[in-house]
């Protein structure tokens, strides 16, 4: 089943015509009518097909891939993770983007993953301690991110992570 936690906040947001608040979009997540734009802040998101899927990218950088991040951000707290159970948080960037990261601890640490099957990147699931893709099927194993079931034929991109105190952070 689908397991997601908010490590970071879900911002909400407004200033988009109307007083009313509206949930800031999250890089690489489905979106429905492709040309649509957000402005956050000073960002703009925009709604493109990407592999067959409508998702929210830059509207900068024509890709999901933030303009430029590389510092570690706090992901979630080490005691939040339990070895074989894996989850999917948003984390906040360094740029300000919120991003999907999944999440999995191990007896080695904790490794990080680019939740997007390797396939179409379709956002992946947490199902019975691996990533799993509803769209084909394709299944990755939870602690290591290599394919344990097709059609996707490559591991999961993982970020680098490091623990400072009892809190695990990423480098996406
Ligand atoms: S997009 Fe994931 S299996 Fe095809």
């Amino acid at each position: 089943m689908f397991a997601l936690c908010a490590a970071g906040v879900v911002g909400l947001v407004g200033g988009f015509g109307s007083s009313e608040a509206v949930a800031s979009p999250v890089l690489g997540e489905a979106c429905v009518k492709k040309g649509r734009t957000r402005k956050v802040g000073k960002r703009t998101f925009v709604c493109r097909e990407r592999n067959g899927q409508l998702v929210w990218v830059n509207k900068k950088a024509g890709s999901s891939t933030p303009v430029s991040s590389a510092k570690p951000v706090p992901a979630i707290e080490l005691n939040e993770l339990v070895i074989g159970t894996p989850k999917i948080v948003i984390v906040t960037d360094s740029s300000g983007m919120k991003r999907y990261v999944g999440l999995s601890r191990t007896a080695g640490g904790v490794i990080a993953f680019d939740p997007k099957c390797t396939h179409l990147g379709y956002q992946l699931e947490v199902s019975g301690g691996e990533w799993y893709c509803d769209y084909h099927g394709s299944r990755f194993d939870g602690g290591t991110g290599s394919v344990i079931t097709g059609p996707a034929r490559t591991s999961l991109r993982r970020y680098p992570t490091e623990d400072r105190a009892g809190t695990v952070f990423v480098t996406i």
